[in-house]
């Protein structure tokens, strides 16, 4: 038996977990105490761990092992009777999402700041699930919060480290570590939704995929299921080795920070498929020869041909997008038949939704897509869910696009950030803009007449749960919109981000450049929120 130690501590402050769990430099995180600090409040926040399980595991990144070790010892030293980490300290999050569900236990640890950059001089995170295997509530994230507030203890068995090398349980104490491989319940879930005949077929066929894991997570996870189980050649998974600093590099699916994927699409050699995830593997970027499938449009072509794979041949309960993405997955829906829900940004929205059935797929503008199979965006299902669809279709990424916008006519769709604005112009910019809302609609913004306009307000549809100010939306009578809302996942100062939309229905118009369709949607952004003169900026930083 372990000794167990009670450390005195002293309430930590401003420490504040968001949707996305709490993230911070690692040197914070490293900070003497501050990890056991912040491990203690979560556990005080569940009100005990005697007779629980919970899951455990992180992205890899620099202080993953060390912090996993310290959070073993102190669930061993809070009575916790199992804990399931995943093989070196390694899940993806939406395989820890599936763990936690699956083995119905009371929630898990997962240890990742996404697709922030990962070392020493970067950024660490860890983030609270819930038994349902989604980020916790915020009911729940208020209560860890109130607990570091009133820390003055933590408990910590005294013992070595425990060998996480080796699948099999271990004893530490009363408490069961069970190592699991990391990747194998997460393979069988996506055995059981794709035909991965199909797409063996298709790989065997000639048809080539490059998928870039940005030196993260999900590299083991594309090798085993993309190159052992489905068959594509050795290579096919690039960068596939989990690094403690990503290789430098900035672990995000995106076009700016996929610079040798997107290269490699546009060039001479491009394959015939393309996609990328992030540091701890929930989003994704889908790629054709020499087209960039934006996360919007990558939702709406899931959703129209979701059916064709086994898993969701029984049709869709109904679809969800975050309020900024855009509404091309609202025309599908309107096809379909089935309810398009607009909730407001960030995954955890999403959440009762799929729990009462009521969504199967759901998406954002931010390259996340997901279903109701865990309760977590998942990269690897939407590339597998993509290549079930192409298998079956027989057609290139540009056709199905293509075709999906004959059918459902353009959302020309771009979102442009402001990043590291100084905090007081970017809030001053929204106050100005929510006085001007009510006297928008009917007024003529850069040559278009406003239809609407309003501060987007959500009242969740299963627990009447209301949440306010969640963006501001200016909806115009060609149908065009703009969607202004700040950050809640920045660092420095505040990152403005602009949402722009226009929907072309004339297939004669749908090959355009989508920066120079928009131009209109970009002058009146401008006109209406006088960007320039809040921000100091003529230009965003990143346009997606
Ligand atoms: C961003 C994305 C949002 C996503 C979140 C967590 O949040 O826009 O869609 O859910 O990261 O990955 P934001 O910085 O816009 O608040
Ligand atoms: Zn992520």
């Amino acid at each position: 038996m372990p000794d167990i130690k009670s450390v005195a501590t002293t309430p930590i402050d401003g420490q504040k977990p968001g949707t996305s769990g709490l993230r911070k430099k690692t040197k914070v995180f490293m900070e003497q105490h501050f990890l056991e600090n912040f491990t203690q409040a979560t556990f005080n926040a569940l009100g005990g761990l005697k007779g629980r399980t919970l899951v455990l595991g992180g992205d890899g990144r620099y202080f993953n092992d060390t912090a996993a070790q310290v959070i073993i010892r102190m669930a061993a030293a809070n009575g916790l009777s199992r804990i399931v980490v995943g093989q070196n300290a390694l899940l993806s999050t939406p395989a820890a999402s599936n763990l936690i569900r699956k083995g119905k236990t009371d929630g898990g640890i997962i240890l990742s700041a996404s697709h922030n950059p990962g070392g020493p001089d970067e950024d660490f995170g860890m983030k609270f699930n819930v038994a349902n295997g989604g980020p916790a509530p915020e009911a729940v994230t208020e209560r860890i919060y109130a607990e570091t507030q009133r820390l003055d203890a933590f408990r910590i068995a005294e013992a070595a480290d425990v060998d996480l090398s080796r699948i099999g349980d271990i004893q530490l104490g009363a408490m069961t570590v069970s190592v699991v491989d990391p990747i194998a319940d997460y393979r069988d879930l996506m055995r059981s939704l794709f035909d991965f005949e199909a797409i063996r077929r298709l790989l065997s066929g000639g048809f080539t995929l490059c998928f870039d894991a940005m030196h993260a997570v999900t590299g083991p996870y594309a090798k085993a299921i993309l190159e052992d189980d489905l068959g594509a050649p050795t290579g096919s998974v690039r960068n596939a080795v989990p690094k403690p600093d990503f290789a430098g590099g900035h672990p995000d699916p995106n076009p700016v920070w996929a610079k040798e994927l997107m290269a490699l699409m546009t060039g001479p050699d491009a394959p015939d498929f393309g996609a990328a995830s992030d540091g701890d593997g929930d989003r994704n970027m889908i790629l054709g020869r020499d087209i960039y499938v934006t996360p919007s449009d990558s939702l709406a072509v899931l959703a129209a041909n979701a059916h064709l794979a086994p898993g969701y041949a029984g049709g869709l309960a109904g679809v969800a997008r975050s309020m900024p993405t855009s509404r091309a997955v609202d025309a599908v829906a309107g096809h379909l038949g089935i309810e398009a829900y607009e909730t407001p940004t960030g995954w955890k929205f999403f959440g009762n939704l799929l729990d009462a059935g009521r969504v199967t797929l759901c998406g954002e503008e931010s390259a996340g897509t997901g279903s109701d199979h865990v309760r977590e965006k998942d990269g690897v299902w939407a590339v597998l869910l993509w290549l079930n669809i192409l298998a079956a279709r027989q057609m290139p990424v540009a056709d199905i696009l293509a075709d999906h916008w004959r059918q459902f006519g353009r959302h020309y769709y771009s979102r442009h950030d402001y990043e590291a604005v100084d905090a007081d112009r970017a809030n001053a910019m929204i106050a100005a803009l929510r006085e001007t809302l009510p006297s928008l609609a009917g007024r003529p913004v850069a040559g278009m007449t406003v239809s609407a306009a309003d501060d987007f307000r959500y009242s969740d549809p299963v627990d009447g749960s209301v949440s306010e100010h969640q963006g501001v939306r200016i909806l115009f009578a060609n149908g065009s919109r703009i969607v202004f809302r700040l950050s809640g996942t920045g660092t420095v100062g505040a990152t403005l981000r602009v949402y722009l939309e226009h929907f072309e229905r004339d297939p004669g118009n749908h090959a355009r450049d989508p920066q120079e369709a928009l131009a209109p949607m970009i002058a009146a952004a401008e006109e209406v929120a006088g960007i320039s003169h809040y921000t100091g900026r003529t230009a965003p930083d990143v346009r997606t």
